[in-house]
């Protein structure tokens, strides 16, 4: 018990990366409520929408309106994920407080998520962080493919952590690392921190886990071992990558929520404001949650109030 993290920060990615794979469209309305919600129940970081391409994400081409119409909370950290410059100036005139850059740990992901290869989307991504810095903006890194490339399969963890490595080079504050097909297991997930933290020290490291294969919380409790202290989630276990064939959601954030709460680890998100903001994006996409945790409460409290 006593190696666990005492607090950890949990990063809400469900309005990004879970709506940006929604075949439904989801009204820019929806979207705010649901971003309201979710920083009403205390997470101090929600990764909002992406200023990306919209002929590749369309899913995400209102990010404008979105970050116009959400009510800023003080406190809360409203992140944005952009692939190059004119996605930073987006950023910036939208007034995010973090923008989140995002290369891959293989050359076929790379190549399809961002049209260009590892080495040149580090060059791509070297000025949007320069500039986001000198704006005033906090800059995230993502690596994606941590764990498994849909198209390479194993992903060697030197390469995880050269890319980690230049990403804190360029002068991102924290490195989150992407299991984004969601294969990877606790031993791989072990092997992979061990050689990261090597080059990046674990407090500056995240763990971003979809749950395809039904192991995100077994990498994330591994991890938490390793005294990593921040995860990312998708409320609802909502998501995906356009671009990962077969990708499902991330973890959900009330399955990790109930796992810290266990263990006694400080969040400051509040279980039942969380399961508001579940309700309101199923209700809205007609369809029931995927959190194993969120369903289980949800019929306990239906049953107290019978
Ligand atoms: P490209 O086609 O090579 O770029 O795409 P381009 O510069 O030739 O531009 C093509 C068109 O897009 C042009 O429009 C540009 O103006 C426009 P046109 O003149 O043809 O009408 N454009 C933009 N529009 C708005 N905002 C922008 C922007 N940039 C160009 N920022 C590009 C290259 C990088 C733009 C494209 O590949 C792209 O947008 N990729 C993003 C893909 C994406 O969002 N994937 C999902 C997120 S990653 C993920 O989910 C993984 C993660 O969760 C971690 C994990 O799970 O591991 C983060
Ligand atoms: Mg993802």
């Amino acid at each position: 018990m006593d190696n666990y993290p005492r607090q950890v920060r949990l990063v809400e990615v469900g309005p990004r990366d879970g709506l940006q794979n929604e075949q439904a469209e989801v009204p820019a309305r929806i979207k705010i409520g649901l971003v309201d919600r979710l920083a009403a129940a205390g997470l101090a970081a929600i990764e909002t929408t992406s200023f990306v391409s919209p002929r590749w994400v369309p899913q995400m081409a209102d990010a404008v309106e979105v970050m116009a119409g959400i009510s800023r909370r003080p406190g809360t950290r409203y992140t944005v994920l952009v692939p190059n410059l004119k996605g930073l100036e987006g950023a910036i005139a939208s007034g995010a407080d973090e923008v989140a850059v995002f290369p891959a740990a293989t050359e076929s992901f790379s190549q399809r998520n961002l049209n260009c290869s590892i080495a040149e989307s580090i060059t791509r991504f070297a000025p949007v962080c320069a500039e986001a810095l000198r704006a005033g903006l906090a800059v995230r890194g993502y690596v994606s493919v941590v764990l498994g490339c849909p198209f390479e399969g194993a992903v060697e963890p030197s390469a995880v952590a050269e890319v980690a490595a230049r990403l804190v080079d360029l002068g991102c504050h924290e490195v989150s690392l992407g299991d984004t097909i969601g294969t990877g297991t606790p031993a791989a997930n072990g092997r992979l921190l061990e050689a990261v933290s090597r080059r990046v020290p674990m407090e500056r490291l995240a763990g971003h886990y979809h749950d395809t294969y039904g192991q995100a919380l077994a990498n994330i409790y591994r991890a938490l071992e390793m005294g990593m202290a921040v995860f990312d989630s998708s409320v609802a276990g909502l998501g995906g990558c356009p671009y990962a064939p077969g990708a499902t959601g991330n973890v959900a954030t009330e399955d990790v929520l109930y796992l810290l709460q266990g263990l006694g680890i400080e969040t400051g998100v509040d279980m039942g404001a969380l399961l508001e903001a579940a309700q309101f994006i199923c209700n809205h996409l007609d369809r029931p949650t995927s959190s194993r945790a969120g369903r289980a409460l949800a019929l306990k409290a239906q049953r107290e109030t019978q």
